[in-house]
């Protein structure tokens, strides 16, 4: 992952141009973070063959939806936080304005990439759905707020496969997408590995601290938020996220040891402390 990162890092050196006024905040939004989905994206893509500048740039896409989406997520009308990655918010550090267009411009930033030489088509329209689906699952997690009874186990999975599920699913099928290959065991693989995600989460959310995890903590349960934590408590949410890595190794079987490097992923995603 730390590899995938310095490899996303030297890209946006590339991307972001200097006379571009919004340089600044841009490159703030989309540093810091764990690359996780970029990380996926290469991997995937090396699997299964794929040329490496065009895996680094389909990569760099899903880090800019990624990174759009928690720019406005942490705005004041959403999660309203001011901490992310261990610095402040876009809006906090610049103002709610700048952090409307960043989210703006890392999304047109993701397409510009997406659709760049030896991309585009399927892989570029998958994107555009995902990305709908992710805000899709914004909204069902804003009106979870406000719902007169508490979500069903089965109505959080379903916002949890929207907000969270979706991009991470967009990352690990978009190595074979671009090969022509079978998607279906990198799919499985996401569908587990998605949810354990946000299990992982909103776990964080209750037993992290905040200078380890670089965000607020303690906030969904204040906010009234529906989460694996409310609905199931901290015993089984674990329990579950750990059964979810099992299952999510299990369907890499046909890739043998090359996909060992994808085995730890599912692992570290449930024992990450950030
Ligand atoms: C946080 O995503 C938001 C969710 C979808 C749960 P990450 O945990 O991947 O955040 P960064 O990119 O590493 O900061
Ligand atoms: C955010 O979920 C998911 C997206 C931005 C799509 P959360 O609101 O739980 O993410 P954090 O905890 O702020 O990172
Ligand atoms: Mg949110
Ligand atoms: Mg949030
Ligand atoms: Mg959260």
């Amino acid at each position: 992952m730390a590899d995938a990162a310095s490899r996303i890092e030297a890209r946006i050196d590339q991307v972001l141009t200097p006379d571009d006024p919004l340089i600044e905040p841009m490159g703030h939004a989309l540093r810091g973070g764990k690359m996780f989905r970029a990380f996926l994206v290469l991997e995937g893509s090396r699997l299964h063959g794929v040329d490496e500048a065009v895996a680094l740039d389909a990569a760099m896409a899903i880090e800019c939806i990624h990174a759009y989406s928690l720019v406005h997520d942490d705005l004041p009308c959403m999660d309203d936080d001011d901490l992310r990655r261990g610095q402040p918010t876009v809006h906090k550090k610049w103002d709610e304005a700048t952090a409307v267009l960043v989210g703006d411009n890392l999304q047109s930033l993701a397409f510009q990439l997406i659709t760049g030489p030896g991309l585009g088509g399927a892989i570029a329209q998958r994107l555009a759905v995902d990305a709908r689906t992710m805000v899709k699952g914004q909204m069902l997690d804003i009106a979870a707020e406000t719902a007169a009874t508490p979500l069903t186990l089965d109505q959080i999975i379903e916002l949890q496969q929207h907000k969270t599920g979706a991009l991470i699913k967009w990352a690990a099928v978009a190595g074979p997408l671009m090969a022509g290959a079978d998607i279906g065991p990198m799919s499985r693989y996401a569908d587990a590995l998605g949810l354990a995600f946000q299990i992982a989460d909103d776990l964080l959310d209750v037993e992290g601290d905040v200078a380890t995890v670089g965000k607020a903590v303690g906030k969904d349960n204040n906010a009234g938020k529906a989460t694996f934590v409310s609905l199931l408590g901290l015993d089984e949410a674990k329990r579950r996220a750990t059964d979810l890595v099992q299952e999510a190794q299990d369907t890499l079987n046909e890739y043998g040891t090359e996909a060992d490097v994808l085995r730890e992923a599912a692992a570290f995603v449930v024992s990450r402390k950030k």
